[in-house]
Order: structure tokens, then C-alpha cells, then sequence
């Protein structure tokens, strides 16, 4: 089905465009009083992951309310643990929790693995298809995966914490198994991703969300060669790469096969695109906190974004945005870039 707004598809293809086009990192759910609305008349987040129209629903909402350039599938990156054999359950007001983790080598050999684990996850693929039917064309739908490493990091440490401590003494402690580990997951995540596509998602983004704990040596080895590989071997549609606060590793995405990169706040536009070179198209990085200014102060800020990157470029924030972010800004700031041209 050919896309009424194809954005951007024909920015990813590092086509001149008049304007960036715009969406935001968790920009289902969370924000919307439709989405909290539907959340609280079901027994949880999983129910609405799990039932195809409903996660269609909800990813749909941002397009209909926000006018994004881009729909993202409502789902979570931890779907893939589960589908490996590893239970997470999401406590209110708290954060995953994955009530057994990862210690002994036992249990990585246990894992289900790649195809196996993918076809675990039929409900994703039937999301992705409802929410086709229901974009009719309208814009993109983006699917995702967490990166190895930071599916690892839950998969060890067993929820959200502040230094993934124990997943960084794994990788200390026991890099064989580490490398087991993450060899596991990137065969899932490849499998799955792949099956997304064929279900009907235009783009791919991987989150790596935790890259920001680990050293550029420690990237460098658990890292890089498993996210080469989803490069390598996800083929078909445009792919970026999220990796929040790896800057240091900026120079080492230059020659993965993603077209995007995307930045986080803290990572200055002009520094990115020297070490990633001409020709990656750079999504991001406005300060999700930058959305509590006042309205004259946010349609500033996304001025003096499109303009500062001017070109080659994704609207975004630096990471998802906030909960409590008051949604006339995210407007104000949605309107804001689609009122620029180059
Ligand atoms: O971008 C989108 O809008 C699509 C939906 C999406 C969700 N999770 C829905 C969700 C996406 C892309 C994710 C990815 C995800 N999940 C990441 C990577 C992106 C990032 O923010 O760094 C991570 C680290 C997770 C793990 C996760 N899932 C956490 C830490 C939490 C709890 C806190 C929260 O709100 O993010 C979740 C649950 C989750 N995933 C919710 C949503 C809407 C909240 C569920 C609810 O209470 O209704």
C-alpha cells in the first residue's frame, strides 16, 4: 500500500525533504488521557500488549491527537525475554520485574532461541497488521527491539535499576557467558524483527537504552558486533539506531548498516555528525524536559532544532517522553516543526 505521508521514508532514503518529519520516542501511551483511559479498564499494560486490535488502538491515538509524521507499534522491548522463556510482569508505579533471572550457565542453554523465540510473539505480528488496516496508509509504522545489551541488563538484574550493577559484574565476571547470552538474544531479536516486517512495519528502530552505563571498551566487545549483526542481517526496510548516551561509540555506528542514528540530549548535533559522517541521517534530541517551558519558549526549541541540524534529519526528543508532559506542548511542539521548511 502506497503512504500519503511518506516523510519519513524518503528522509531515512536520504532524499531532500522540505521539512524533517516529527515523532516522539513512547509517544503511545503514556501521554494521552485516551490511552490512560483504555489502561484503566483493563487488568494491565500486558492485556493491552497482548490483544492485537487493542495495542492497535493505542498506537494509532498519537497520529489521530499529535498529527506525527510516524506511528510507533505499541508493545515493550521485553516481550523478547518473555518470548526466550523468561517471565516479566510490569508493577504499577514501579517497572518490569522478571521474577527469575539469569545466573547459571544452565539457564542461558535452557533459553529458547531465535525462529523458536519469535514465533512466540504472534500478537505482535497481528498488532502490526491491525494497526496497517487502521493507519490505512496514513503515515509509517515503526517496530523496535531493545539491543542485546540492555535486554541482557533485565535479563540479569531482574528489573530497572540506577547502575545495572549486577549486569555489569556479569559482564566482568563471566564474558563467555555473556557472549552466549547476547548471541541468544541477537537471534531472537533478528528473528523478530524480520517477522515484523513481513507483518507490514516500514521501519525498525533497536533501542539500546542502557548504553550509557557501560565504558567504550565494554561497548566495543559486548556491544557493537551484536548490533552489527541486526544490521547485517534485518534487510528490507530502513533501520535506526538508539543507543542513549553512547557518544562514544558514535564513531563506531558510522560503518553498522543503519541509515538513522539516533542522539540523545546530551550529544551535541555538530560533534554527532562529524564522527558519523555525511551520510546517516540523525534523529533526535531535544531535552524531553524541554516540553515543561512555556508554549513561545518550546516552538523556539523546534525551531532552532530543524534549523541548527538543518537537514538530514528526524525530529525526536533525546529519550521517551515524560509522563506528566503537558500535552499542549507536545503540540505546540509537533506543530511547531511541521510549520518549518529548509
Ligand atoms: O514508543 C512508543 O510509544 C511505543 C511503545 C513502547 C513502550 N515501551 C510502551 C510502554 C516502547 C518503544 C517501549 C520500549 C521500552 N520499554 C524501552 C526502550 C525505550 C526507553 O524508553 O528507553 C524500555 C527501557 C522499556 C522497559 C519498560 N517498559 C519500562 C522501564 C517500563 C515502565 C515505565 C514506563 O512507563 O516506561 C515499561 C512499561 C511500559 N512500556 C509502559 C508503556 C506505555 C507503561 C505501562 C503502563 O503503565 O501503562
Amino acid at each position: 500500500m502506497s503512504l500519503q505521508n511518506d516523510l519519513l521514508l524518503r528522509t531515512l532514503n536520504g532524499e531532500q525533504v522540505n521539512r524533517p518529519p516529527v515523532w516522539l520516542m513512547r509517544q503511545a501511551g503514556r501521554i494521552l488521557p485516551q490511552y490512560r483511559e483504555l489502561r484503566g479498564s483493563l487488568s494491565g499494560f500486558k492485556e493491552l500488549v497482548q490483544t492485537p486490535e487493542l495495542a492497535a488502538e493505542v498506537t494509532i491515538q498519537p497520529i489521530d491527537e499529535l498529527g506525527v509524521d510516524a506511528a510507533i507499534i505499541f508493545s515493550d522491548i521485553l516481550v523478547i525475554p518473555e518470548a526466550m522463556g523468561l517471565d516479566y510482569e510490569l508493577i504499577e508505579k514501579v517497572g518490569p520485574r522478571f521474577p527469575i533471572t539469569i545466573s547459571s550457565a544452565q539457564q542461558i542453554e535452557d533459553l529458547i532461541e531465535g525462529e523458536n523465540a519469535a514465533a512466540n510473539l504472534s500478537y505482535v505480528y497481528d498488532a502490526v497488521s491491525a494497526t496497517k488496516k487502521g493507519l490505512d496508509g496514513r503515515v509509517p509504522l515503526i517496530g523496535f527491539a531493545g539491543a542485546p545489551w540492555t535486554l541482557l541488563a533485565y535479563m540479569i538484574e531482574g528489573g530497572g535499576s540506577k547502575t545495572f550493577s549486577q549486569a555489569k559484574k556479569f559482564l566482568y565476571q563471566r564474558p563467555d557467558l555473556s557472549h552466549l547470552l547476547l548471541s541468544k538474544i541477537t537471534t531472537s531479536v533478528i528473528a523478530y524483527l524480520k517477522l515484523k516486517i513481513a507483518a507490514g512495519v516500514d521501519v525498525v528502530q533497536v533501542f539500546d537504552s542502557w548504553a550509557d552505563l557501560l565504558t567504550p571498551s565494554l561497548y566495543k566487545e559486548f556491544c557493537i558486533p551484536y548490533l552489527k549483526r541486526i544490521g547485517d542481517e534485518v534487510t528490507g526496510v530502513p533501520k535506526i539506531m538508539f543507543a542513549k548516551g553512547a557518544w562514544f561509540a558514535l564513531s563506531q555506528f558510522k560503518d553498522l548498516n543503519y541509515e538513522g542514528v539516533g542522539l540523545d540530549w546530551k550529544t551535541h548535533p555538530k560533534m554527532a555528525r562529524k564522527l558519523l559522517g555525511d551520510d546517516k541521517i540523525l534523529q533526535g534530541n531535544l531535552d524531553p524536559c524541554m516540553l515543561y517551558a512555556n508554549a513561545e519558549r518550546v516552538e523556539q526549541a523546534a525551531q532552532n532544532m530543524v534549523h541548527g541540524f538543518g537537514g538530514k534529519h528526524i525530529v525526536n526528543l533525546g529519550h521517551g517522553v515524560y509522563p506528566d508532559t503537558p500535552l499542549d506542548n507536545v503540540k505546540v511542539f509537533v506543530n511547531a516543526v511541521k510549520a518549518q521548511s529548509y
